[in-house]
This record gives C-alpha cells, structure tokens and sequence, in this order.
C-alpha cells in the first residue's frame, strides 16, 4: 500500500504480542500503548526538518542541528487516542495537543462527534493523529476531515492496529496522508472489530469494561 509504513522492530512485535493478551491488565496495557507509540513516533518523525544553529559547549562554539520549520501538534481521537499523547510527548514535549472527540455506533459502524478542540494555529503545525485502531476507518477519515477544514495540509497518522479494509478507506479518502501502523492485521468481524485485534481499546486503556 502507497503512504503506508508498517513497523517491524523486534520491541514493537515483544510489545504486542502482550498489548494483544486478554489477559494484560489495564496498567500494564496503558504502559504498552504509551511505549509502543513512543517507538512509532520515533520513525514517523524521521523527516521533520532541521536548521543549523551555533552553539557553545563547555569547551568551544561549535555547528549543530535543531528542528526547524512548522510545529508539531498532536491530535488524539477520544477516547482510544488519549492513551498515545504521552508516547509522543516524551519525544516532543513542546507539541500542542488539540482533541477530536469521536464513538462509534455499535450498530451502524458510523462514527459520530462530540467535542473538537484544535490549537488555534493548527494550520500551521504538522499533525499528527493518534487513534490506537483503524478498523472500518471511518473515525480516522472523519477526523482527517475535520482537521483539513481547518486548513491543515501536513498530516500524519498513527495506529497501533489497523485492517486492510481500514486502511484502505483511508488511502482512498485521504491519499495525501501518510499512515503508520504498528501492525496490519488479518481482517473486521462481522461486529466491525479487528481480528484477531486487541479487543476494545478504550475500554482496555480505561478498564470500562
Ligand atoms: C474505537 C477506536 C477508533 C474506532 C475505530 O473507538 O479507538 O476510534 O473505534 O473504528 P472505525 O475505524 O470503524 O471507525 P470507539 O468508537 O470504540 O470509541 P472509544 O475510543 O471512546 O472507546
Ligand atoms: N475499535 C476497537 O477498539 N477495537 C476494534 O477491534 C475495532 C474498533
């Protein structure tokens, strides 16, 4: 698939294989969230742009390199999303976090929004959108949508696990999007879950269930 980078790391594949357990409580699930998006955007970051600045050591001046160019802010769909903030905060503690509030009907499969709030200059920032799953993908084309209304052009998603029929839903809507994925799983079942998945992530995350 065209924009679509799948990890294959041994630490991410050691991470899942517990993330996936239904047996893994929900501390220990939340830490795995948390450490496999710190991997991720590790990768996912690899490209953003840099500027030479002149610094001063302890013992002379010296040529460096720091990031430059647009900023960062990070974006989670509610409320999965919130368990990849601080994966990616570790590495970019100045980004703004902006949140796109989204559930999806059990019924329909279509998702529906209830709260969106975005930094004030999102459109000058690169985002990038955290959603632990994509799995009819439409919670992710919903929330590109909402952030290309508001004007951004710079966008990158991550997932933890994503379906093919996700992910191509996606590509297909928004071709302009580079996706990563920890994993790229077999297929939906037919209550629009991943399989073999992880389960509910937000209920994992958040012991809702
Ligand atoms: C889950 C998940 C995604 C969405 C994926 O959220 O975190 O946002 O489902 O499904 P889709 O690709 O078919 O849209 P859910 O709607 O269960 O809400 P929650 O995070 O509040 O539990
Ligand atoms: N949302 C989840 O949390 N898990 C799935 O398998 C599908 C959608």
């Amino acid at each position: 698939m065209n924009n679509v980078v799948v990890f294959d790391h041994p630490l991410i594949h050691h991470k899942m294989a517990i993330l996936r357990d239904k047996n893994t409580s929900s501390k220990q699930f939340r830490e795995l969230v948390e450490e496999i998006s710190t991997l991720m955007a590790y990768e996912a970051l690899r490209n953003l742009p840099l500027k030479d600045v002149e610094i001063e050591t302890p013992i002379a001046k010296c040529q460096a390199k720091m990031i430059s160019g647009k900023k960062l802010a990070v974006v989670p769909i509610l409320r999965a999303g919130l368990g990849m903030v601080e994966g990616l905060l570790t590495l970019v503690p100045s980004a703004r976090v902006g949140h796109i509030g989204l559930y999806r009907d059990h019924e329909t499969l279509e998702p529906h929004e209830y709260y969106c709030k975005l930094p004030e200059d999102v459109s000058e920032r690169e985002v990038i959108l955290l959603d632990p799953m994509c799995a009819t993908g439409g919670s992710a084309v919903a929330a590109i949508d909402f952030i290309k209304q508001r004007g951004c052009t710079n966008i990158k998603l991550m997932h933890i696990i994503a379906a093919p029929e996700g992910l191509e839903r996606v590509q297909k809507e928004h071709p302009d999007v580079s996706v990563y994925c920890a994993c790229v799983d077999e297929k939906l079942n037919e209550h629009g879950y991943i399989v073999p998945g992880l389960g509910d992530a937000g209920d994992r995350i958040f012991g809702t269930k």
